[in-house]
């Protein structure tokens, strides 16, 4: 049986920060960001987005009743959970009227987590392939104010629909996997941004790849000359880059057969919007897809996710005939061209504000071009709603 993503779509914010105005408040030379980290621009929630609005966002498109009626399950990944205990997909299943007798979790591993819930969502549907599940990853990459890590920060959403007739990318049964306990990023309770050892986290990340694709050829997939595109997790794009040096010393000659054009593809939405944790590695396989001007029906793609702390994951697929047919690339093109540039101190503002925590009750204004949004807080209790532009159409 075939199994795998059969619709994919993308939610970004309307606005971003650009980096070069970022290196102009660091008082560094604007090429460490656009060409040393290889991004432009980062992705900034409105007050009124997070990542359940978000989530809802990009899953909106995918959702006619014939898919409303057969999911099973949400599995909805991120790390930067909005509650200690409900999770974050419940509230979407909520806000986009999904049905009662779909279960509803929450997963969390870093970066890595949307990659556990396809392959959660794998075994699923070889269980019951009349049904599909939907995944979705979500995140707001947030480091601290002038630390190093911020020039990566972004934010966004994917979700995906996994079945048995996939229309985008079959999934290879194939798994490498590598988990080691390491502090190289995490985030403790008290802290609203991430705290991080980068250079360790890098080198963790590399070792990851190795050993996961290691245990990937070990467990049957394929080599690297069969693979025509490559994809990696990307905090920022030249990680990318730093991935592909990785098969370059260990698979030199089949390295300089795939050269660097089976990654560069991946890196461009990744290079406009900053890191989105769990959604990042599928923001690449989007950027893949959308912007490849070659059909690459039957073209097979190799994925690597990590996420820190850490578990790394290599794993494949092909890409399925006609899939260019159920392609969203116009409308993600048009969100990414038609989004809002903001000053530094908006940027600051928005980014970095936070509601006291003994404030139970508030309002938040409309800000967003999302179908849903983030509304305010009663007793404690989050609000989500329709967008005032859109209740307005439907008024
Ligand atoms: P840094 O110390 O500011 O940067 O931190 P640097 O000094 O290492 O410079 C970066 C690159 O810019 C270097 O190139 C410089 O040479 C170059 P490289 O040697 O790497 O090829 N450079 C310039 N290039 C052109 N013109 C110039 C110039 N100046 C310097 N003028 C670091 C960089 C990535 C460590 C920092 O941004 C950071 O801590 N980021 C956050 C952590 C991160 O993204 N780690 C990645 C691996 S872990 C991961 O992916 C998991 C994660 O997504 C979380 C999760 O799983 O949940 C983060």
């Amino acid at each position: 049986m075939k199994v795998g993503i059969d619709d994919i779509s993308l939610y970004v914010p309307g606005f971003y920060f650009p980096l070069t105005e970022l290196a102009k408040q660091h008082g560094i030379d604007a090429d460490k960001y656009l060409i040393g980290i290889g991004q432009e621009k980062m992705a900034v929630p409105s007050p009124d987005e997070d990542i359940v609005s978000m989530a809802a966002n990009a899953a909106a498109p995918l959702l006619n009743s014939a898919v409303v009626n057969s999911i099973s399950t949400v599995i909805l990944a991120t790390e930067s959970g909005i509650d200690q205990s409900k999770s974050a997909g419940m509230f979407v299943h909520g806000v986009l009227g999904l049905a009662s007798n779909c279960r509803v979790i929450e997963i969390k591993q870093a970066c890595y987590g949307a990659t556990a819930g396809i392959q959660m969502a794998y075994a699923m549907i070889h269980q019951r392939p009349h049904e599909r599940v939907l995944v979705i990853a979500t995140d707001v990459a947030r480091y601290q104010q002038n630390s190093e890590g911020e020039c990566t920060q972004g934010a966004g959403a994917i979700a995906m629909i996994i079945s048995s007739a996939p229309r985008i990318l079959e999934i290879h049964p194939h798994q490498g996997r590598h988990s080691v306990d390491v502090m190289d990023f995490w985030r403790p309770n008290q802290h609203k941004a991430a705290l991080v050892d980068g250079k360790l986290s890098i080198d963790v990340y590399l070792d990851s790849l190795k050993q996961s694709w290691k245990n990937y050829r070990k467990d049957g997939g394929r080599p690297l000359v069969a693979l025509q595109h490559l994809c990696f997790h990307q905090p920022f794009t030249k990680m990318a880059k730093k991935a592909f040096s990785v098969f370059e010393t260990i698979e030199p000659d089949a390295a300089a057969k795939i050269g660097a054009r089976s990654y560069q593809l991946s890196q461009i939405y990744g290079r406009e919007i900053g890191n989105c944790y769990t959604a990042s590695l599928y923001i690449a396989l989007l950027s893949l897809l959308d912007n490849s001007e070659e059909d690459l029906s039957n073209h097979h793609v190799g994925l690597f996710s990590y996420g820190s702390g850490s578990v790394g994951e290599f794993f494949s697929g092909t890409i399925v005939e006609g899939y260019t047919k159920h392609s969203r690339k116009g409308a993600h093109a048009a969100m990414l061209k038609y989004r809002s540039a903001l000053s530094y101190e908006t940027y600051q503002n928005w980014f970095y504000q936070d509601v006291a925590a003994d404030v139970a009750s508030y309002r938040v204004p409309t800000l967003t071009s999302g179908q849903y949004r983030f509304s305010g807080s009663e007793g404690f209790r989050r609000l989500y709603a329709p967008s005032l532009h859109l209740q307005k159409k439907a008024g």
